[in-house]
This record gives C-alpha cells, structure tokens and sequence, in this order.
C-alpha cells in the first residue's frame, strides 16, 4: 500500500522567522498523524531552519528546486548535496513556474531528477498540461512526453523513490480546480505509463499526487481518488490551520 503524502509547496514566500513559525504551527496544531508523509517546501534560504524545528516531528523538508550539476563555477545556484546537507529529504522538480519562467526543459528535469536520486533527496516531479493543451485534447501525449523525457533511463529501484505530481498548469494559482473526471483520468494513465515503462512494482510504489487550488473546501474529495495518493499544494499550504484541515481530510485507510 501506498503512504499518501501531503505537501505544502511555500514558493518565494516566508522569511525565516515566518516559515519557523508556520512549520511550528503545524507541528503544534497537528500531532503525529497515522499513515501520512507530510512534507514542506520553504525557500532555501529557511531550509536548514525548518529542518531544524521539523527534526523529530513527523514533518520531512523539501527543496523547491536543485541544480543539476554536483557542484561548480555555477553562480546562484544550489546543489543537491547542499539540499541534504540542509536537512532536507526531498526536492521538488519540474514545476511547471520553472518551466515557465526559467526555461527548463524535459531533458534539464531528467539531469535534475538524476542528480537528486544519486544524492538521496527524494524527486517530487510536477507533470501538466496548459489550458490550450488541454483544449487541443492532446494532453495525455504532453504529460506522457513529460514523463518519457524526464524519467529517461533511470532503473527500477531508482523510479520506485520517485513522487510525481499531476499538475494541470491552468489549476495552479487559479482557484480553478480540475474535475474529479479529469484528475482520475490523467492519474490512471500516469500509473499506466509507469507500469509499461518500468514495472507494476514501480506502478504501484510510487505516489502519484494532484495539485492545482488545493484547499480543505475540496481536498476530501480530490484525495478520495482511487489513484490519488495525496496532493501538492500551494496557496493553502501556507497557513497552518488550513494545511492540517487538508492532512485530515485524507480518507480513512
Ligand atoms: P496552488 O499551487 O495550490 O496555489 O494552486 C500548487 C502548486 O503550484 O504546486
């Protein structure tokens, strides 16, 4: 079975002081929950911080992004061993504001996604489609290129560690969530690809999440999903009382 996960993508947004208290409020406000990973993904600059005040709680960090070479003449950069180094397990990767807005591509996901596992950080891998996509119909190809290009080459035993996050780049930051119909389809056909491309073994280990205007008004219903296995949130992540009313609305196991 499949560990749901909860993350709360914070993005440019908490100072350290901020993000120590956020990290504390849900530390506070929910104690040790059964069968749930949660993690946070606060700014490098916090992240020893939040590490810090996570340790020894149920809460795992997560960078926002990584470099994809080990280390170098590469100014402003971070590298994966640093991402450890500052307490954190996991990294989010490909996110669709990155691929907006710095560029990156399929095959800069693949380095990254490489870079990280050999670095014991976690891969988060965010997948989505635009609204024109969506609307030409050819969303499935665009997410199953995204996949077959990212994911490029890695070993089972590497491919079982990754996280992937459904993220249809229209429901993010938009209020706009997609219908069950529509996450349920995309869901399915991620896990297919996984099994065709790897093994059911991987297909069935890794955890698949949605995200896009997560909220506690609609996360009951999202995380019910049969091939939902948690959601990466944004906006509502950033108040404590409002990512813990999520985590509880995981369904029963
Ligand atoms: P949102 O962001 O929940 O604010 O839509 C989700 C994300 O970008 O991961």
């Amino acid at each position: 079975m499949r560990v749901p996960l909860i993350a709360g993508n914070w993005k440019m947004n908490m100072t350290i002081p901020e993000a120590v208290e956020l990290v504390n409020g849900i530390k506070i406000g929910l104690r040790w929950p059964e069968d749930v990973d949660v993690v946070v993904a606060p700014p490098f600059t916090s992240l020893k911080m939040v590490s810090e005040v996570a340790k020894d709680s149920y809460i795992a960090v997560s960078a926002q992004n990584v470099h994809h070479e080990e280390n170098g003449a590469y100014t402003g950069e971070i590298a994966a061993s640093f991402i450890k180094d500052a307490g954190a397990n996991y990294v989010i990767i490909g996110h669709s504001e990155r691929r907006q807005h710095c560029n990156e591509t399929d095959e800069l996901v693949n380095k990254k996604v490489r870079i990280a596992l050999k670095n014991e950080l976690k891969p988060i891998v965010c997948v989505g489609e635009t609204l024109e996509q969506r609307e030409q119909g050819n969303f499935v190809e665009v997410i199953e290129k995204q996949l077959s290009v990212g994911l490029e080459d890695l070993t089972q035993v590497l491919a079982s560690e990754l996280v992937i996050a459904y993220e249809p780049v229209w429901a993010i930051g938009t209020g706009k969530v997609a219908t069950v119909t529509q996450i349920e389809e995309v869901h399915e056909k991620i896990r297919a690809f996984l099994a065709k491309n790897f093994s059911e073994d991987v297909a069935n280990s890794v955890r698949v999440l949605y995200g896009g205007s997560v909220k506690a008004e609609n996360s009951k219903e999202i995380l019910s999903l049969p091939n939902v296995d948690g959601a990466l949130v944004g906006g509502a992540s950033l108040n404590s009382a409002g990512f813990i009313e999520i985590i509880k609305s995981l369904p029963p196991r």
